[in-house]
C-alpha cells in the first residue's frame, strides 16, 4: 500500500478548497472520530456486528497514526460533515482511493460517512426523533458496507455511495419500519387527477412523451416503435383538462380522456413535494410490513417536519418492472407490492435492476449467473428469449391508502374517462 499522500494528490481528489480549508482552519493533533470508542460508538448506532468494528477501528488506527492520510480524513469530513458550500454529489469528481489504499479505500470512506453519526443525532435530538427510528435510520449505513463487503471481501463503501448515505445523515431520509422515505419534488412528467365524487384517481402523461404501442416510452430497453408509436397530448384551460391517460397497470393508453375541472380537481403536478420510497436491502420486503411503513409515514412526517408537505408516495425502481407481474408467482412480494400502486411507465435501458439481482456491479457472462431463485431464473429465461429488464414507477396518495385492496386496479374506470361522463 502507498500512503504517502502529496498536497497534488489530496488538491486532485478534493479540489484546491481543500486546501484552503486547511489553512484557513488548525490542523488537528486527534481526529476524535477516529479514536476506538468513536468508532465502536457510531458503529454501534449503525448497526454494525463486532467484526466489522473491531476491523474499523484497526484501520481508523492506521489513518490517525499517518499524517498524510489524516490530513485527508480530515479533510474528507470537513466537506462532507461540516462545510456549507460543498456539495455531496461533488463527491462524484473525487478520484477512488484505491490506487492508494487498495481494499483499504472502502473503509477509509466508510469511516468518513461514520464520522457524521454524531452530528446527524444531535439534529435528531433536537426534533424529538425517536430512539429506534434514528437508528434504523442510520442502519442504511452498515447495508451498504454489508454489500460492499460481499463484493470487496472487506468492510467498507464505495465513493459513488457516499452522496446517498449521506440522505440519511444529513436529515433528509427516515426509515420507518421497512422502507425509507425522503421528501423531494416529483419529478416525474406526469400529473394526477382526482373525481370530486367518486374519488376516482387518473394520472396524464405530460405533452410530447413518446410511447411505443406496447404503452412503453418509446426507447425503453433500445426498443423504438417507428410504425405505430405515438405522441402524448397535454392541454389544460380554465375549465377542462385533455390528455393521455396511464393505465395503473403501469402503461400508456393510446387515447384521449377529456375531463372537466368542475368535476376533477389536479392532485400532483411535477415540482409538487411527494415522499420517495426506497427499499434497502437486509431482509424480504414483507407485504404486511410495506403497508405498515407507508402507514407510519403518514404520521411521522406531519408529526416531525410539518414543513416537510407531500402530495403523495412516490417509487422508480427496478422492482416495478411490471414485467414481474407476468415473470413471478403471484405470491412473490415484488408482484404484491406493485399491485398496490398506481404504476407508471419510465424511460430505463435494457438492465435495470441487474447489479441488484445478481450482487455484481459487473456481470460479464449470463450464461454463468447462478440461477438460484426464482427471479433469477425468470430474469435470465426473459433475456436469453430476447427480452430486456426495464424500471418503472409507482404512486400513492395517502387518501388512497387501503393496503391488500389493490384501490388503483380496481376502481380504474376507463370507459367513464373517454367519454369525459360523470
Ligand atoms: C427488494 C427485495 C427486498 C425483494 O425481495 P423479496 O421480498 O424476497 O421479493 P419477492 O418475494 O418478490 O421475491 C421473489 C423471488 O425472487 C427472489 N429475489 C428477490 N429479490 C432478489 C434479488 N435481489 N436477487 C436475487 N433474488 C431475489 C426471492 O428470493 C424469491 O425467490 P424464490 O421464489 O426462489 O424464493 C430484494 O430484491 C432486495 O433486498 N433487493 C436489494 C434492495 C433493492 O434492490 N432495493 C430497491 C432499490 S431501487
Amino acid at each position: 500500500m502507498k500512503n504517502q499522500l502529496t498536497n497534488t494528490e489530496i488538491s486532485q481528489m478534493l479540489g484546491e478548497e481543500a486546501l484552503g480549508l486547511e489553512r484557513e482552519t488548525s490542523q488537528k493533533d486527534t481526529l476524535l472520530f477516529l479514536t476506538p470508542a468513536a468508532v465502536a460508538e457510531n458503529c454501534e448506532l449503525a448497526g454494525f456486528e463486532a467484526e466489522a468494528i473491531s476491523y474499523l477501528q484497526s484501520m481508523a488506527n492506521r489513518i490517525a497514526t499517518d499524517s498524510n492520510l489524516k490530513r485527508l480524513a480530515w479533510h474528507c469530513h470537513y466537506l462532507l460533515c461540516c462545510s456549507s458550500s460543498f456539495s455531496r454529489y461533488d463527491v462524484r469528481n473525487w478520484t477512488p482511493l484505491t490506487n492508494l489504499l487498495g481494499e483499504f479505500a472502502g473503509s477509509f470512506f466508510l469511516l468518513i460517512a461514520l464520522s457524521s453519526v454524531p452530528h446527524i443525532r444531535a439534529f435528531h435530538q433536537s426534533r424529538n426523533i425517536p430512539e429506534s427510528i434514528a437508528r434504523d435510520t442510520y442502519s442504511d449505513t452498515s447495508l451498504w458496507a454489508e454489500d460492499y463487503k460481499t463484493k470487496h471481501g472487506a468492510w467498507g463503501i464505495s465513493l459513488h455511495i457516499l452522496p446517498w448515505l449521506f440522505n440519511h445523515l444529513s436529515g433528509e431520509l427516515y426509515r420507518l419500519g421497512r422502507l425509507q422515505f425522503i421528501q423531494r419534488p416529483f419529478r416525474q412528467k406526469f400529473r394526477a387527477f382526482r373525481n370530486r365524487l367518486n374519488r376516482q384517481v387518473v394520472v396524464l402523461a405530460e405533452e410530447g412523451t413518446r410511447y411505443r404501442s406496447d404503452g412503453q416510452i418509446d426507447g425503453t430497453g433500445g426498443e423504438f416503435d417507428p410504425e405505430n408509436g405515438w405522441t402524448s397530448r397535454f392541454l389544460i384551460d380554465s375549465d377542462r383538462v385533455v390528455g393521455t391517460p396511464i393505465h395503473p397497470i403501469g402503461m400508456a393508453l393510446c387515447r384521449e380522456v377529456n375531463l372537466p375541472l368542475k368535476m376533477w380537481e389536479c392532485i400532483l403536478t411535477p415540482g409538487q413535494p411527494i415522499l420517495e420510497i426506497h427499499i434497502p436491502a437486509g431482509s424480504p420486503m414483507d407485504f404486511d410490513a410495506c403497508g405498515d411503513s407507508l402507514r407510519q409515514a403518514i404520521d411521522f412526517f406531519p408529526r416531525y417536519f410539518p414543513d416537510r408537505s407531500f402530495q403523495g408516495f412516490c417509487c422508480t425502481s427496478w422492482l416495478l418492472n411490471t414485467q414481474y407481474q407476468d415473470w413471478l408467482s403471484p405470491t412473490s412480494n415484488i408482484v404484491r407490492f406493485q399491485r398496490e400502486f398506481y404504476l407508471f411507465p419510465t424511460f430505463s435501458n435494457g438492465q435495470s435492476g441487474l447489479a441488484r439481482i445478481f450482487d455484481s456491479d459487473d456481470i460479464q457472462d449470463l450464461s454463468k449467473a447462478p440461477r438460484d431463485t426464482s427471479l433469477r431464473r425468470a430474469v435470465l429465461d426473459g433475456i436469453q428469449a430476447g427480452g430486456y429488464l426495464r424500471s418503472g414507477g409507482a404512486l400513492l396518495f395517502p387518501e388512497d391508502l387501503d393496503w391488500e385492496k389493490q384501490v388503483y386496479r380496481t376502481h380504474f374506470d376507463e370507459c367513464r374517462l373517454v367519454t369525459g361522463d360523470d
